[in-house]
């Protein structure tokens, strides 16, 4: 597909533009956590005609949204000439296909980028293998600086976290007014802290994420299933992982119930300690539980650290760890936690632990308070890489 060029409008209108993409693209930051924010722009004739975000981890990229609503807009594609970018485009297979293939096929002949990818694997690759294709760049430099616009994704790939690597951490939990994870006695049977709003975005949560990981604290007090269901996206439901040192997890337990209709439940996977409650693992297994073996001490049961290590062996990027006081305290105090997703719901007192004054002592960044309903959610980068 060959077309026309057009002057490209000033450097200055560019930074502007960039600007505004980069400042749009960050209201997705804890929607797309590890991802970067990113924005782009479709140019005809030096006008833009369409934008487009990367509004969903695992979801499609700034330049495809870009690109399909450009399509929508009806300006003829022969007329698109050039994509402003906040982030260079990636080059390589990861949840989608590369977004350089996305702009050749659509014959865009210039790409304008606000920042290079920081991750040294990648750094230049995307834009070189445009140049080679005959695609004019031009890179404003710190346009769209990443420590500004998604300084998450700097720890995400930093060199020392890339050593050892292990997957982003999202803790969510939901407390009454006083912290607490468990409600009053008196609060009547089944009923839950957070309303069922919350409950909603819990589910569009677990259809994105790799894993689910709970103690069998949880799995014991409460019969969990952690299924997925609309508006989550049940499709590919993520694996549910308890942490069980001594296999204690009853065989019957829901999580093995095959899920109700339109709902997705992943493999349930049992981490414990090598030797430890082996009479108990024939039916565990029997029920559908695949048991892995991995590291213990006396501190820790189930070592977190090697927990890591084994999810980010099975591929899994993104976590969600859904659990009681004792297992979310130790994956606070071992820094292990990228991100916060805290629902308190509009209760009084509650029982057991409160973790009240973890919120009080973390070293939060980047964080965000909005209302769900009679609900109030505190979404928050924590400073855990290490
Ligand atoms: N409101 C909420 O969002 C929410 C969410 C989940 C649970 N809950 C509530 O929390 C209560 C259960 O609390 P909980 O604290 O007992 O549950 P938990 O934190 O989910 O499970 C704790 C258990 O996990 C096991 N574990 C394995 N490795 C561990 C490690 N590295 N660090 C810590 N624990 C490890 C331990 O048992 P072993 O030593 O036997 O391995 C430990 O006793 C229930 O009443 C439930 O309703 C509330």
């Amino acid at each position: 597909m060959t077309r026309a060029l057009h002057a490209l409008p000033d450097e200055k209108t560019l930074r502007g533009l960039l600007a505004e993409l980069g400042h749009e693209a960050r209201a997705q930051r804890f929607e797309v956590a590890p991802n970067p924010c990113v924005g782009a722009a479709v140019l005809a004739g030096g006008r833009e005609i369409a934008r487009g975000f990367h509004t969903v981890w695992g979801g499609p990229h700034a330049e495809v949204e870009a690109l399909d609503a450009a399509a929508r807009s009806g300006v003829p594609r022969e007329d698109w000439d050039t994509l402003v970018i906040t982030l260079e485009p990636c080059s390589s297979h990861g949840k989608t296909p590369p977004c350089t293939d996305r702009v050749l096929a659509d014959g865009i002949r210039r790409v304008v980028v606000g920042e290079l990818d920081p991750d040294p694997r990648h750094r230049g690759a995307g834009l070189e293998l445009l140049r080679e294709r005959g695609v004019e760049v031009v890179l404003l430099n710190v346009a769209t600086p990443l420590s500004e616009v998604a300084p998450h994704f700097l720890a995400w790939t930093d060199p020392d976290r890339r050593r050892r690597p292990r997957p982003w951490v999202v803790a969510k939990w939901a407390q009454t007014r006083s912290g607490q994870l468990v409600p009053p006695e008196d609060f009547g049977e089944g009923r839950w802290i957070s309303g069922p709003e919350s409950l909603r975005e819990v589910h569009r949560l677990r259809g994105r994420v790799d894993a689910i990981v709970t103690g069998v604290g949880t799995v014991l007090a409460d019969d969990p299933r952690f299924t997925v269901r609309p508006p989550g996206d049940p499709s590919r439901p993520p694996r549910r992982v308890v942490l069980d040192s001594v296999l204690r997890t009853p065989p019957d337990a829901r999580l093995f119930a095959p899920p109700g209709p339109g709902e997705g439940g992943g493999e349930v996977v049992i981490l414990h300690q090598a030797g430890q409650g082996s009479a108990r693992a024939p039916a565990l297994e029997a029920a559908g539980a695949r048991l892995v073996s991995v590291r213990c001490n006396e501190q820790d049961h189930v070592e977190l650290r090697s927990v890591l290590s084994w999810l980010w062996d099975q591929g899994a990027r993104r976590v969600l760890v859904e659990a009681g006081p004792t297992l979310l305290s130790r994956f606070l105090e071992t820094r292990f936690v990228d991100q916060l997703r805290v629902y308190t719901g509009n209760v009084s007192g509650g029982r057991g632990d409160s973790m009240a004054e973890w919120l009080g002592r973390l070293d939060l960044r980047e964080r965000l308070y909005r209302e769900v309903a009679d609900d109030s959610v505190l979404e928050a980068f924590l400073k855990s890489t290490r």
